[in-house]
C-alpha cells in the first residue's frame, strides 16, 4: 500500500452551539443522563449553513497548513451521508468553492462513521510522485435528519466538518483495514425520499459491534505493522461514545490520554468525527506535522462498516 503522510488538517463547525441542557427544551432528558452515558456535553447544529461551506473552510485551513495551493490537489474525496445535494456531490461543490483543478476525480464516499478512513484508503491508491496531494474531508449535517422528538437519538449527534491534506510519501507508514456487514436493523437512516427519513438506532447492538470491531482492528493494525500500543502515539476512535472508547482502552491497559476523546465538544459527527479529532489534537499541540508521530485511527458505523488505519504525521 502506498505510503501517505498527513501534512495538513482543518475543521469548521456551524455557529450555533447546543448544550445538553438546551435539549431539555425538546425531549425529556438531562445533562446528567447524556453526559454520564456518552461523555457528550455540547454539539453544533446548522441553521442556514451548507455542508460544502463548512468543508471548504476546513479544507482551506488544511491546505494552508500543508503549504499547498488548490492547483496542487490531485484528488478530492468527501466522506458524508448528509450532503447538501444527492448531486452535485459535496466533493464537486468543494472543487468549485476551492478552485481545485477540473482534471481530477472529485466524489463522495458514504460509509457512515467509517467514511473518512475509507476515503483515506482510496486516496492512498490515487496519489503518486506526479500528483502527490489529496484533499479528504469528512463532514455531516446530521441535525437535518434527526427526529427531535426521539430522545434516544437526538441527543447523540452533531454537525461539523474536518479536512486533511495527505501527501504521497514512500517512507511514511500507512496500513489499514476495512470491511462491511450489510445490516439495516442496528442503525438506519432512511433519507429524504423515504417514509421515515430520520436516524434510528439500537444502541446496545451498536455498542457490542463497536467494541468488538475496534478491538479486532486495533490488534490487526498493531500486529501487521510491528507496533504495540506503546509504540504508537495515539489511538483515535470514532467519537460516538466515551463508554465504548473507555471500554477498549481499559481492556488494553492503555495509559491515560492514549485514546483521544473530544465527544464532549462535538458529540457524534459521523464521518466528521475522526478528522475533527485529528485537527483538535493539532490545535492542542498533541500532534505536529512532519514529526513522524503515529496514530491508529478506527472508525465504525452504519452499514455496518468499519475501517482502521495506521497514519503518520
Ligand atoms: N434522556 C433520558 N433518558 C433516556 C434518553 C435520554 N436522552 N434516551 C433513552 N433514555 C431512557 C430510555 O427511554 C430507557 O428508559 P426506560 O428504562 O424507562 O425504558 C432508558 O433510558 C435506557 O435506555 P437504553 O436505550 O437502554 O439506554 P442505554 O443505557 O443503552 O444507553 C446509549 C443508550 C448511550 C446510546 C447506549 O446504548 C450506548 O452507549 N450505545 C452505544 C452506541 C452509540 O453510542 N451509538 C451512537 C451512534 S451510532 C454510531 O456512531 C455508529
Amino acid at each position: 500500500m502506498s505510503g501517505i503522510r498527513i501534512v495538513g488538517t482543518g475543521s469548521a463547525v456551524p455557529a450555533r452551539m447546543v448544550s445538553n441542557s438546551d435539549l431539555e427544551k425538546y425531549v425529556d432528558t438531562s445533562d446528567e443522563w447524556i453526559y454520564s452515558r456518552t461523555g457528550i456535553k455540547n454539539r453544533y447544529f446548522c441553521e442556514d449553513e451548507k455542508l460544502y461551506e463548512l468543508c471548504a473552510r476546513a479544507s482551506k485551513t488544511a491546505m494552508e497548513r500543508a503549504g499547498v495551493d488548490p492547483s496542487d490537489i490531485g484528488i478530492c474525496i468527501s466522506a458524508t451521508l448528509s450532503a447538501d445535494y444527492a448531486t452535485p456531490s459535496n466533493a464537486c461543490m468543494l472543487q468549485r468553492e476551492l478552485g481545485l483543478p477540473t482534471d481530477i476525480p472529485a466524489f463522495d464516499v458514504n460509509a457512515a462513521c467509517s467514511g473518512f478512513i475509507y476515503s483515506l484508503h482510496i486516496a492512498s491508491r490515487f496519489v503518486d510522485k506526479e500528483r502527490p496531494y489529496a484533499l479528504v474531508t469528512g463532514g455531516e449535517m446530521l441535525s437535518r435528519i434527526l427526529d427531535m422528538e426521539d430522545r434516544s437519538t437526538c441527543v447523540l449527534f452533531g454537525d461539523g466538518a474536518g479536512a486533511a491534506v495527505i501527501k504521497y510519501d514512500e517512507s511514511a507508514a500507512f496500513y489499514g483495514t476495512m470491511g462491511s456487514r450489510g445490516d439495516n436493523e442496528a442503525l438506519v437512516c432512511g433519507g429524504i425520499n423515504t417514509e421515515d427519513p430520520h436516524v434510528r438506532m439500537k444502541g446496545q447492538a451498536i455498542f457490542r459491534f463497536a467494541v468488538k470491531t475496534i478491538d479486532e482492528n486495533l490488534t490487526d493494525i498493531l500486529d501487521h505493522t510491528g507496533n504495540t500500543i506503546d509504540s504508537v502515539d495515539y489511538v483515535v476512535c470514532h467519537q460516538a461514545n466515551r463508554r465504548i472508547i473507555s471500554h477498549v482502552a481499559h481492556k488494553r491497559k492503555a495509559p491515560e490520554g492514549k485514546f483521544f476523546m473530544d465527544m464532549d465538544k462535538y458529540a457524534n459527527t459521523s464521518a466528521a468525527s475522526i478528522p475533527l479529532a485529528l485537527d483538535d489534537m493539532v490545535n492542542r499541540g498533541l500532534l505536529s506535522f512532519g514529526k513522524g508521530q503515529k496514530v491508529v485511527a478506527l472508525g465504525f458505523g452504519g452499514g455496518l462498516t468499519y475501517a482502521g488505519a495506521l497514519l503518520e504525521f
